[in-house]
């Protein structure tokens, strides 16, 4: 285990059966749509590309990018929104992929913006879950597990552009963030 690393949350096992489970699920639930798969980056890229290949039927795959200003652990209301997809969804039905649903203010914002793009849908699925700080009026459609509210990282998520490469997810010891 990485030595900034508390404990172990979900394993590699337990990922890659999330994947699986959730692939499968949104497989029945979109047969027949015109699915437009929504990556949003960078925390969500190992997760998305693990959904993904449990997803049967075609489909497009693109990428937003958002940022937020506050501090490094915690997301202010403040969204810029630095990639985008296309303008025009008509005909779309757009499955938005997040790492974790924290405050939810950054997915409510990528949200209501796309919701005016003129889409079939909208929906949201989200590797984790942190129920416990929902600031905005958000809920994911597809949740792979609930987390405390602890700071975790790996498999795409991140501490100051870091640990995004673990395996697996992890809670990252306090020491490490709170020393700055
Ligand atoms: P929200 O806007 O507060 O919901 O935060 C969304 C983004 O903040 C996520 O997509 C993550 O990039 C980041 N984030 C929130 N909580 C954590 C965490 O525990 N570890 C790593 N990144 C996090
Ligand atoms: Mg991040």
């Amino acid at each position: 285990m990485n030595k900034d690393v508390e404990k172990i949350l979900v394993t590699e096992d337990e990922l890659h059966k999330i994947a699986r489970k959730l692939g499968e699920q949104i497989t029945k639930d979109y047969k027949g749509k015109k699915l437009l798969i929504v990556g949003v980056l960078k925390g969500s890229v190992y997760f998305l590309t693990d959904l993904t290949r449990y997803i049967d039927l075609p489909c497009n795959i693109d990428f937003m990018q958002a940022s937020s200003y506050g501090s490094s652990t915690v997301s202010s209301g403040n969204i810029k929104i630095t990639k985008d997809i296309s303008e025009d969804l008509t005909g779309f039905d757009v499955l938005l992929v997040e790492d974790i649903l924290d405050t939810g203010n950054t997915l409510k914002h990528i949200y209501d913006m796309l919701i005016t793009r003129n889409p079939e849908s909208v929906a949201v699925v989200t590797l984790l879950d942190k129920p416990e700080r929902r600031i905005a009026d958000i809920t994911a459609d597809y949740i792979g597990v609930d987390v405390p509210n602890e700071f975790v990282v790996g498999y795409g998520l991140d501490y100051n552009q870091y640990y995004r490469n673990l395996p697996y997810i992890g809670v990252l010891k306090k020491e490490i963030y709170e020393q700055k």
